[in-house]
């Protein structure tokens, strides 16, 4: 991990520009002696919006990843400063991160939208807690905008910040985009609280979905719980008409007059996040990361095939379904121990939550019965590393691999997908890809596998493996092709020019 280390610098400036996300993109870290070290955090959302707010003048407010109680480390209190924009920490207390983060944000409604892998938990208090951060947030928010200033509000653990935070500051435009899916009705509507959370969404003037799946289940969940007009398939863009039911007893839950609003119209669309792909691929040319791929290769005894997957260490990756799929092809003899090797890599992550605990016991488990059954001695055709890397490093082992594995049960989008082809450089290359991440939308060359069948991921891997190179590199480009055209820094521009668009 990258240590920044930089002293943080303090700025009272009011910001035109805001973005508003639970995390903030460095992670403090606290070593032995008690000194404070930033690093990067974990997962996409920073991996998208760290490279969009370089060079940009602009605030992000979030969390520093520790829980604080007030004044118990003065640096985390402090707004710093990185490149072009500053950071301000929203402190949180360890009773804040257990209930709000650890409870309704990763316990409630992660597994929620993500089709209910592992059930969600329906708790009073992780709401209550969930509500009282939000606004939080919102304040926080509300202090640091320049009037008239321009808001963007990040994914699933912020979703009531719109509507306070139009409450406190009418003048702000504010956009709210959310980096997971948003579940069919049929899901969502199990939700206790699930008004309230629509009613907060709305608050926003533009709201983003990865897909047009997602922003058409909101346009359906909003139909159904308050009766309003919308169409999220329209030309121009979809449209929620807020505060003007058109109550319809048959197709309505549940109808309570919307609080807090007047009638206006919400934009809502899907807008694909990606990556820095110029900043990938030029990490991947550079002779550093080219010798370092061909050393990891060594170090692995140079496989004729060396498969990779790489993920935060969640229950949503389908991490063992594809440890399983490899493990059968050796038992099947349709590869060669000798020959083959699977790396998984997995960063730590929301280790206090129990699901992740028993995902990390189930993989290291299995990956330790496979070191025992399979091979030769000498031999290791399953490798595990559980770290999170550098980026070079990264890149070095998406440059190494011969086929990436990327098989989530459900996924918003999945940019270690888009990562793994922006670094094919050379057009060379296989990724076997879940039809469950929004990027198989965007990837259709890619060997397309639904995870919840064994032999499905099983054929896709042997036909990744055995098509001919000009397949590959067909498939490859095209891929590449796309990415180019749909880099991170276009998806920030559609969508801040969507919603400057609603403020005219
Ligand atoms: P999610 O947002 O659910 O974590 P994504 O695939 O969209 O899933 O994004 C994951 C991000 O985290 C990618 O940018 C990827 O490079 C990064 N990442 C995943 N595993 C590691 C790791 N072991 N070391 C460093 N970065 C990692
Ligand atoms: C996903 C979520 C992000 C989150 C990230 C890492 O990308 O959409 O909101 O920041 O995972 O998870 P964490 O809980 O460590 O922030």
């Amino acid at each position: 991990m990258n240590q920044i280390s930089d002293s943080p610098h303090i700025s009272s400036d009011a910001a035109s520009f805001v973005v508003v996300a639970n995390r903030l993109p460095i992670d403090v870290r606290i070593d032995d002696e008690g000194d404070v070290h930033w690093e990067e955090s974990p997962g996409g959302l920073v991996s998208a919006l760290a490279p969009v707010l370089h060079g940009r003048e602009a605030v992000w407010i979030g969390w520093s990843g520790v829980a604080t109680e007030v004044d118990a480390i003065p640096a985390f209190r402090t707004p710093a400063m990185m490149g072009s924009y500053h950071l301000v920490d929203v402190p949180l207390s360890a009773s804040m991160v257990e209930q709000y983060y650890e409870g309704f944000s990763n316990s409630t409604l992660w597994p929620l939208y993500h089709d209910r892998i592992v059930a969600p938990e329906y708790h009073r208090d992780t709401w209550n807690a969930y509500v009282e951060v939000n606004l939080h947030f919102a304040e926080h928010t509300a202090d640091v905008a320049a009037p008239n200033a321009t808001v963007w509000v990040h994914d699933y653990q912020l979703q009531l910040v719109p509507s306070m935070l139009r409450a406190l500051r009418p003048d702000l435009l504010i956009g709210f985009y959310l980096h997971i899916p948003f579940p069919p009705a049929e899901l969502f509507l199990q939700l206790p609280w699930r008004q309230r959370i629509v009613e907060g969404m709305l608050g926003a003037d533009l709201i983003g979905f990865q897909t047009p799946f997602g922003a058409n289940n909101f346009c359906e969940v909003t139909s159904q719980l308050m009766g309003y007009e919308s169409d999220s398939a329209s030309a121009d863009g979809g449209w929620i008409d807020v505060g003007t039911p058109s109550f319809n007893m048959a197709n309505s839950v549940q109808f309570r007059p919307a609080r807090n609003h007047v009638a206006r119209r919400v934009q809502v669309d899907a807008f694909p996040i990606s990556i820095d792909v110029a900043s990938l691929e030029e990490l991947a040319a550079s002779p550093k990361v080219q010798q370092r791929a061909l050393d990891i290769r060594r170090d692995l005894g140079d496989p004729k095939f060396l498969l990779l997957g790489v993920d935060r260490m969640d229950y949503t990756k389908g991490i063992e379904v594809r440890l399983r799929a490899f493990v059968e092809l050796l038992e099947d003899d349709m590869l060669d121990p000798a020959h083959t090797v699977l790396l998984q890599i997995a960063t730590p992550s929301r280790e206090q939550v129990q699901e992740y605990q028993r995902l990390r016991e189930d993989i290291e488990l299995l990956v330790g019965r496979a070191a025992g059954a399979l091979g030769e001695i000498g031999q290791v055709p399953l490798r595990y590393m559980y770290s999170g890397l550098p980026r070079a490093e990264l890149a070095a082992f998406y440059v190494a691999a011969d086929v990436m594995l990327v098989t989530p049960l459900r996924d918003g989008m999945n940019l270690v997908a888009k990562e793994y082809v922006a670094t094919r450089i050379d057009d060379s290359g296989g990724l076997v890809l879940s039809e469950f991440a929004g990027a198989a939308l965007e990837l259709p060359q890619a060997w397309l596998v639904n995870p919840y069948s064994l032999e499905s991921v099983k054929e896709a891997i042997m036909t990744a493996l055995g098509t001919t190179p000009e397949d590959r590199r067909r498939r490859m480009a095209a891929m590449r092709t796309h990415l180019r055209e749909h880099d991170v820094e276009r998806w920030a521009r559609e969508f801040l020019d969507a919603l400057a668009a609603t403020g005219s």
